[in-house]
C-alpha cells in the first residue's frame, strides 16, 4: 500500500503540497498538524492548565477529532478556520511536546493509515509515525521565505500581523519543535530533502510526483 510521509518546519509548504498530491494520486490526505492544533484549541477553550497532565488526560479522553468532507470538526464543531489563528499557533508546540498527547495522536494517525493509500504531513511522520513509508520527503525553506508565506495566508484572511512578528514566531516554534524530547522535528535518514525557498508550489509537487512515479 502506498504511503507518503512529508515532514518539515512551519511554512515549508508541506500541507499545500501534500493536499495537491493527494488529489492528483487520488489518495487520502492527513494533516497531522491540524490534529495537534485541535487538541490545543480544546485545551485553550477549557482553560486547562497545560502543565497538569491529569487535566490534559481528561480532555484527551473526551476529545472527538473528525476530518469531514466539509471541514475539520472538534467535538462536533467546525474549527477549520479557528485552529489556524495565532493564539493556537503560539501554544501548539507546547501541547505537541506532551507525551500523552503524542501517543493518542500517533495511534489515531496509524489507525487512519491502516488499509488505505495515504499521504501524511507533519514533523515526525518519516521518523516515527510511518517509519516504513514508501516515500519520505523533508521540505525546508529559509525562515524569511516561510514567514512571507504565512503573512500572505494571514493577509488573505484579513488578519494584520507584521513580518518581523511572524519571523520571531516561526523561529520560536522551530526551536521548540526541534528540541523537544519526544519525536522532535528531524529529517529521517532515508528522506529526500527539498529546499523550497525559491521553488513554486507546482515545482515542488512535480519533483515529488516524478520521484514517486520513477
Ligand atoms: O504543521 P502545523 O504548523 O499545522 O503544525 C502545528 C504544530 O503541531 C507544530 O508546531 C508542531 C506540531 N506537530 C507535531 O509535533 N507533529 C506532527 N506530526 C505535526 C505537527
Amino acid at each position: 500500500m502506498l504511503s507518503i510521509a512529508i515532514d518539515g518546519p512551519a511554512g515549508s509548504g508541506k500541507s499545500t503540497v501534500a493536499k495537491a498530491i493527494a488529489e492528483q494520486l487520488k489518495i487520502t490526505y492527513l494533516d497531522t498538524g491540524a490534529m495537534y492544533r485541535m487538541v490545543t484549541l480544546n485545551l485553550l477553550n477549557n482553560k486547562t492548565d497545560m502543565d497538569d497532565i491529569k487535566a490534559v488526560e481528561e480532555v484527551l479522553e473526551q476529545i472527538k477529532i473528525e476530518f469531514r468532507p466539509n471541514g475539520l470538526f472538534l467535538n462536533d464543531e467546525d474549527v477549520t478556520t479557528e485552529i489556524r489563528n495565532n493564539i493556537v499557533a503560539n501554544h501548539v508546540s507546547q501541547v505537541a511536546a506532551i507525551g500523552i498527547v503524542r501517543e493518542k495522536m500517533v495511534a489515531m494517525q496509524r489507525e487512519i493509515a491502516k488499509g488505505q493509500a495515504i499521504i501524511m504531513d507533519g514533523r515526525d511522520i518519516g521518523t516515527h509515525v510511518l517509519q516504513d513509508a514508501s516515500f519520505k520527503f523533508f521540505l525546508n525553506a529559509s525562515v524569511e521565505e516561510r514567514a512571507k508565506r504565512r503573512l500572505k495566508d494571514f493577509e488573505a484572511q484579513g488578519i494584520e500581523i507584521s513580518l518581523e512578528e511572524l519571523i520571531a514566531d516561526i523561529q520560536l516554534r522551530d526551536e521548540k519543535d526541534s528540541s523537544r524530547e519526544i519525536s522532535p522535528l528531524r529529517q529521517a535518514d532515508d528522506a529526500i530533502l527539498i529546499d523550497t525557498t525559491s521553488m513554486t508550489i507546482n515545482e515542488v509537487i512535480q519533483v515529488i510526483i516524478e520521484e514517486i512515479q520513477s
